[in-house]
């Protein structure tokens, strides 16, 4: 079934490239192509169209967001280290908003000070954090509802 509100933009930030080769402990171990593949298929089951981009370049990233809502109704960013330092970032966000989920493979509120701070704060819908692969389904199914196509 189409449906004209389904489009979701799935973002990753720098050393996402490099995923595989990251702490396993923390991110997992699999490359961003099979977290890619597996999104996916959970997009698929939630009948949401989902785009992916990632990027090692921060004026890319915002370059990005300028133009976010020409290509997606909603958004899963995970701008990894960007999250907790660029404001660049979330005033490119600010552009052109549309429903986003902030979203972190690992448990940023339990490590470092520093990754309790993110850029996104008040600009997000919701956040979810240290669930690894998984949290990005449950972050599918919040935005179902963030764009009124679930089920309930
Ligand atoms: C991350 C958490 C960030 O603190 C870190 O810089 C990353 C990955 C995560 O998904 O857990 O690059 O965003």
């Amino acid at each position: 079934m189409s449906r004209s509100q389904n489009r979701v933009a799935i973002l990753h930030g720098v050393n996402f490239d490099v995923l595989e080769r990251r702490d396993p402990e923390l991110y997992g171990g699999v490359s961003l192509g099979e977290l890619e593949h597996r999104i996916t298929g959970w997009a698929a089951e939630l009948e949401l169209e989902p785009s992916f981009f990632q990027t090692n370049s921060e004026a890319e990233f915002c370059g990005y967001l300028h133009r976010l809502s020409e290509g997606a109704d909603g958004a899963l960013i995970n701008a990894g280290a960007w999250t907790h330092y660029s404001r660049a970032i979330a005033d490119a966000f600010a552009v052109d908003p549309i429903p986003a989920i902030e979203i972190h493979l690992s448990d940023v509120e339990n490590r470092e000070d520093w990754r309790k701070v993110s850029v996104f704060d008040g600009l997000v819908a919701a956040k979810v954090t240290g669930k690894g692969i998984d949290g990005y389904r449950e972050a599918l199914e919040l935005m179902t509802k963030q764009l009124g196509i679930s089920g309930d």
